[in-house]
């Protein structure tokens, strides 16, 4: 597609020359006599780069680099002028101008150096946009990897509570991601240059957790040898991650409450009152709303962390995700371990997609990491996997159909009977025992042993 170019300059003679000299390098050019109409023709137009006269009559160009950035505008800017001022071509550049031309005798052949490089730059940039983006679509954001519906549709939340300074309370089961996605958030925020801080609500006893976040003053208590900041004062301008707040007693509580309402904190043992700057994000496995209803958290906390909720499901609503962050960890070991595991066998894979992993990415992860270190050809079998998800599978590893069809009634009853035998032994015998392990009353697990003609000492 030609590049749009908006030639902005009140000397027609100037307006002219550009233009003619644009078009016939294949560009779709506009003009605008004044700053003024620039900006009613940006109203309506797309322009990928605009090149305008500093000096004008109704407003310089470098106000009108200022207005049009503040409108949104993310094309390029080059500014044009009659006499080198360094400080004003320092200013532009520093509003983020391309570059700026003195108009000497020969510009122009400058001018079309300054504008191809440009032009080139701004590709990149969209290009570079464009590719994250579709990294994000396909693996997510930064370290949080997810392909399904439902984490494709959180990264775009991520995305947009960052911009803004709103306070979130993030829920979901535990191993979920959910300090991942408090530190994206955070990564992803205009205070991503600052600190991110975490704190585990539920690691502290209350007096602990107390000068952990306030901090203290010097001599407020035994050992208290001199002043401390606490956490929320060192996270000022950036955000803090408030772990497990469905863990925190009543009285702590209220002094939270008072932080989100004042923004300001005070001291263990101090008078003063410190304002801080800082993004909460909470986080709980915990069904605060029943906690609210029984009285063990205070609705009005509840209201205030819960400004935006965001609720991570767990892998087993999520299952495409699941092949996607087991090859993922594979690749994190072999990028930080001292061996090479190719790929996943398919028996392995089948496992871990069939397995309903209650501990979420965590217990994945885990399960990973432990089939790693113990494997020792250069696929990860399903050998070293844990126990649980080995047999969580084991209804799906058996389905298979031979090729000249079978009987299903024949091959559960002998499944049937080997479970009641099996059931047996490891009673040792004890039928009531037996029939327990198996969920099954006394009455039926005697009418199968008949049926099945088991002995009673097997
Ligand atoms: N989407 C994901 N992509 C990659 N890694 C993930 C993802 N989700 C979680 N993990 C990994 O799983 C582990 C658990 O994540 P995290 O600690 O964020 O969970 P959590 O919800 O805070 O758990 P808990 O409730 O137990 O504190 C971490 O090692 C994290 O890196
Ligand atoms: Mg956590």
């Amino acid at each position: 597609m030609r590049a749009k170019i908006l030639i902005v300059d009140d000397e027609r003679s100037i307006r002219e020359l550009l233009e003619i000299f644009l078009k016939k390098e294949g560009f779709d050019v506009t003009t605008a006599p004044s700053a003024e109409h620039a900006l009613q023709t940006l109203k309506t137009a797309e322009f990928d780069l605009i090149v305008s006269d500093i000096k004008m009559a109704d407003m310089t160009g470098v106000d009108l680099l200022r207005e049009v950035r503040a409108q949104n505008f993310s094309g390029q800017f080059i500014l044009l002028t009659a006499f080198a001022s360094a400080e004003t071509a320092i200013q532009a550049l520093k509003m983020g101008a391309f570059d700026y031309i003195l108009k000497t005798e020969n510009f122009i052949e400058e001018l079309k150096i300054v504008v191809y490089s440009a032009l080139e730059n701004r590709r990149l940039k969209e290009e570079n946009t464009y590719l994250r983006r579709e990294f994000r679509k396909v693996h997510g954001m930064g370290n949080l990897i997810g392909r399904s519906q439902k984490m494709q549709e959180l990264f775009k939340m991520i995305e947009v509570v960052s911009a803004t300074a709103s306070t979130i309370l993030i829920t979901g089961e535990s191993g979920t991601g959910k300090e991942l996605v408090a530190k994206a958030i955070h990564l992803n925020s205009p205070r991503a240059e600052d600190p991110f801080v975490s704190v585990n609500c539920g690691a502290f006893t209350e007096t602990l957790l107390e000068s952990e976040l306030f901090g203290y003053m010097k001599g407020s208590f035994t050992g208290a040898a001199a002043n401390k900041k606490g956490l929320f004062e060192v996270s000022d301008k950036g955000t803090i991650f408030l772990d497990e707040i469905g863990e925190t007693t009543q009285a702590m509580q209220v002094k939270l409450l008072r932080v989100l309402q004042e923004r300001t904190i005070r001291r263990v043992g101090g008078t003063e009152e410190i304002p801080v700057d800082v993004r909460i994000i909470s986080a709980t496995n915990r069904d605060l709303p029943t906690m609210v209803k029984e009285g063990q958290f205070r609705e009005d906390l509840y209201y205030r962390v819960s400004v935006i909720p965001m609720n991570i499901p767990p892998l087993r609503h999520r299952t495409d995700d699941i092949p996607l962050l087991a090859n993922h960890f594979l690749s994190r070991l072999n990028a930080t371990m001292s061996k090479r595991i190719e790929r996943l066998s398919d028996e392995a894979l089948k496992k871990i997609e069939g397995y309903s992993w209650p501990g979420n990415v965590r217990e994945l992860e885990n399960a990973i990491e432990r089939a790693f270190i113990l494997e020792t050809t250069n696929e990860l079998s399903a050998t070293h996997l844990p126990e649980s998800v080995a047999s969580d599978s084991r209804v799906n590893a058996a389905i298979s159909i031979p090729d000249g069809g079978f009987s299903l009634e024949e091959f559960v009853e002998s499944l049937q009977k080997s479970y009641l035998e099996e059931a047996l032994r490891r009673s040792n015998g004890v039928q009531v025992k037996a029939a327990e392990m198996l969920g099954m009353t006394y009455r039926s697990f005697r009418h199968y042993m008949q049926k099945y003609n088991i002995e009673a000492g097997a």
